[in-house]
């Protein structure tokens, strides 16, 4: 595959790089006496837990289990903090677009032909994503067989530190009235829950555009009780099955960034645990390192097979994410996902925007456009660029200013399901992944449903402001198409049917999920079947996306929920035993 597209696996993004008012904020990075450099890990070490992966699950519950136990957190990625690129919400694909080594951003192309990317930092996805922040709905607590009481104290948890409302501005607003116009009602104003209506949600970003992550929720951690590795990868999960009943894991292998090998053990004691959250592609490729997957497949690759446990790396999911491209006549502010229309068609719509997209900077940000940074003004007047040539071409030459935003449309679930399988046995590497878009006709319904309600927000009184009235729907649809959003062939007869547009325009929301379901690879407690002391955490155990999306529910899951779960059952089974 063409990797020179791995710099604009942002596909969609919507900041200018530069830095807002002129001036650029850097986070004091905080306090954290238990933060170290792989390097300095002793060769050997033992904790009562091990977690794997210091993401948007990892790092609230080794923030939760610290309290009262000793916790190792593995980190294959550095610090978040002191990265602009990371911390201003201006920008938002600087991260994305960055394909060296050491980027918190990991891109991959999955075997759809879909530019993707995944975490590589203390904080995971959380330090990369759109902010928007929403809890799942009350259905999907009580399907899950959640405690709804302990759910709603966790989200708590997790809200007091990283969740704020969002400033309303013009674009936002106008998206807004515009889904309210078009009859996605009620209007159920700043919520953090997920009900059918339009809402405006939660962010991470607070009011002067200022990322805050999982990482941050290591401030409740016990500095006593916790240590964190980072640049550090774990290479195998250890087990043990000499005189065990199932093989039972008690340690992991991990290289530092000199490549230096360290093992970590667990403390004796039969409480005590490992647990994997790597998330949705590292969890289950982890597990297929160590043994735990399809027999044939681990094979094939030379592995030892431990336990055949042939559902791990099936039911990978990724929810199709479309989007059209709006070019404004009035300036627009700089905005990420803060409102959303919760149909009750299974399709979400949400709403970002850019200031100036005419700047170079903007452009680089906008990787969807044009490879090269800077080359926007030249390639404009040439216009050896097909995307952009049409994009001018359709406008009016005195209206050639690039400014705008998009509206999206995500679908619920998905139904559609592929798997992931490793390409080779460095853990450094991205596994093969196959999300199978649109694979069950629901799914392509959902999101041609969403895109007619598009057409029609765009079309609205509220919204009209922000539209030249000379760019139809079919040339707006005809503009977003010649861009390349993804590898796909596209066929430029779409503008008659909203289900070839959602084929050939389909990209990520980056939510995927799936890999170790929970049923089929975990049980309701989150345990690995199959093996001890292993558990896994994180959005891999995901069968549907939760809420319209997801960072809020893995925080929550990995936070008090699971953490205070972890605790209070292993004290209860003390005192009774
Ligand atoms: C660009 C983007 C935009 C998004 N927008 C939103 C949004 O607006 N709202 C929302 O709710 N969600 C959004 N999401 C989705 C959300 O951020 C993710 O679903 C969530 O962060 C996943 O959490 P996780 O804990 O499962 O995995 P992650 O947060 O990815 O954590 C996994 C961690 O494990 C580490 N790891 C992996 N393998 C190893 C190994 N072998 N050794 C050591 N460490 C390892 C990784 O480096 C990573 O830090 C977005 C995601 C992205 C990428
Ligand atoms: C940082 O934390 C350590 C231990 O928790 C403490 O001793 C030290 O004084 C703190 N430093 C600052 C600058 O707050
Ligand atoms: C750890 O990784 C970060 C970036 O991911 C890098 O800046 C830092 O230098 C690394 N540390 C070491 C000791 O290599
Ligand atoms: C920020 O992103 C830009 C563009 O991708 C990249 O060149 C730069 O190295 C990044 N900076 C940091 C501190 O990661
Ligand atoms: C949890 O909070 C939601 C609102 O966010 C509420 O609808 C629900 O009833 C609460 N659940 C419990 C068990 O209290
Ligand atoms: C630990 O160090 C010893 C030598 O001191 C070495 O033989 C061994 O391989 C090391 N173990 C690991 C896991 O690196
Ligand atoms: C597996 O091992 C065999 C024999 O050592 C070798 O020929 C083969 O290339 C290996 N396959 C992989 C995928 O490493
Ligand atoms: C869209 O593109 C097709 C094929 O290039 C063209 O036939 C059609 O006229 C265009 N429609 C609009 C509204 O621009
Ligand atoms: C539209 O494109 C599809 C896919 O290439 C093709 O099968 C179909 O015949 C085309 N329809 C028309 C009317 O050209
Ligand atoms: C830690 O232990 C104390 C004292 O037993 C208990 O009150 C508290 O709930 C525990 N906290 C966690 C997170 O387990």
């Amino acid at each position: 595959m063409d990797l020179s597209w791995c710099r604009f696996v942002g596909a969609l993004v919507v900041a200018i790089l530069l830095c807002l008012q002129g001036f650029c904020y850097s986070e004091q990075a905080p306090n954290y006496s238990f933060v170290h450099d792989s390097t300095s890990a002793p060769n050997i070490s033992y904790y009562d837990y091990i977690i794997i992966g210091g993401g948007t699950a990892g790092c609230p519950l080794a923030a939760t289990l610290s309290q009262n136990y000793s916790v190792l957190l593995i980190e294959r990625g550095g610090s978040p903090y002191g990265n602009p690129n990371i911390t201003n919400l201006a920008n938002f694909g600087a991260s994305l677009s960055d394909n060296t080594p050491t980027s918190p951003a990991q891109p991959f192309i999955s075997e759809d032909g879909v530019y993707n990317s995944r975490a590589r930092v203390l904080g995971g996805g959380s330090c990369l994503n759109a902010g928007f922040y929403t809890r799942a709905s009350v259905d999907y607590v009580n399907n899950a067989g959640w405690d709804g009481n302990l759910v709603n104290q966790s989200y708590q948890w997790v809200e007091k530190l990283v969740a704020f409302e969002p400033p309303m501005r013009q674009w936002q607003s106008a998206v807004r009235d515009g889904l309210l116009e078009v009859g996605v009602t009620p209007y159920n104003g700043f919520t953090y829950d997920h009900i059918i209506g339009t809402k405006v949600g939660g962010t991470i970003f607070d009011r002067d555009g200022h990322r805050h992550t999982a990482a941050d929720l290591l401030e409740y951690a016990n500095p006593k009780g916790l240590t964190v590795l980072l640049n550090a990868t774990v290479h195998q999960i250890l087990f043990r099955t000499k005189g065990k009943a199932k093989p039972t894991a008690h340690g992991v292998i991990f290289s530092d960034s000199l490549g230096i090998k360290h093992r970590a053990q667990l403390n004796k004691g039969s409480k005590n645990e490992i647990i994997l959250s790597a998330g949705a592609l590292g969890s289950p490729q982890l597990l297929m390192l160590s043994g735990v997957g399809p027999a044939e497949h681990l094979r094939s690759h030379n592995i030892t097979v431990l336990v055949d446990q042939p559902m791990v790396g099936q039911g990978m999911s990724d929810n199709p994410m479309n989007a059209i491209y709006i070019p404004s006549p009035l300036d627009v502010e700089v905005s990420l996902i803060q409102v959303v229309g919760i149909t009750p068609v299974g399709s979400y719509i949400e709403a970002a925007s850019g200031a100036n997209f005419g700047s170079p900077a903007g452009m680089q940000s906008f990787g969807m456009f044009e490879p090269q940074t800077g080359e926007l003004f030249t390639v404009r007047s040439d216009q050896s660029n097909p995307g952009m040539a049409k994009f001018f071409e359709a406008m009016k030459p005195a209206d050639r200013v690039f400014r705008g935003g998009f509206i999206l449309e995500k679908v619920l679930g998905p139904s559609s399901t592929g798997h992931l399988e490793l390409r080779n046995k460095n853990p450094h590497d991205n596994p093969s992944v196959r999300f199978n878009y649109f694979q069950d006709p629901e799914d392509l319904r959902r999101c041609a449903e969403g895109i007619r309600i598009i057409s029609r927000v765009i079309a609205s009184r509220a919204f009209s402001k922000f539209t030249y009235p000379y760019l139809s729907f079919p040339a707006l649809v005809n503009m977003t198409l010649s861009f390349p959003v993804n590898m796909l062939p596209k066929h430029n007869n779409v503008t008659s049917s909203h289900e070839q547009f959602c084929r050939d325009s389909v990209m990520t929301i980056w939510h995927y999920h799936g890999g170790n379901q929970v049923g089929k690879v975990v049980d309701n407690d989150y345990k690995v079947l199959g093996v001890d002391a292993l558990r896994v955490i994180d959005g891999s155990t995901f069968q549907y996306s939760p809420g319209t999306n997801p960072q809020a529910t893995v925080m929550m899951l990995g936070s008090r929920y699971m953490g205070v779960k972890i605790a209070n059952d292993r004290v209860k089974s003390d005192g009774s035993s």
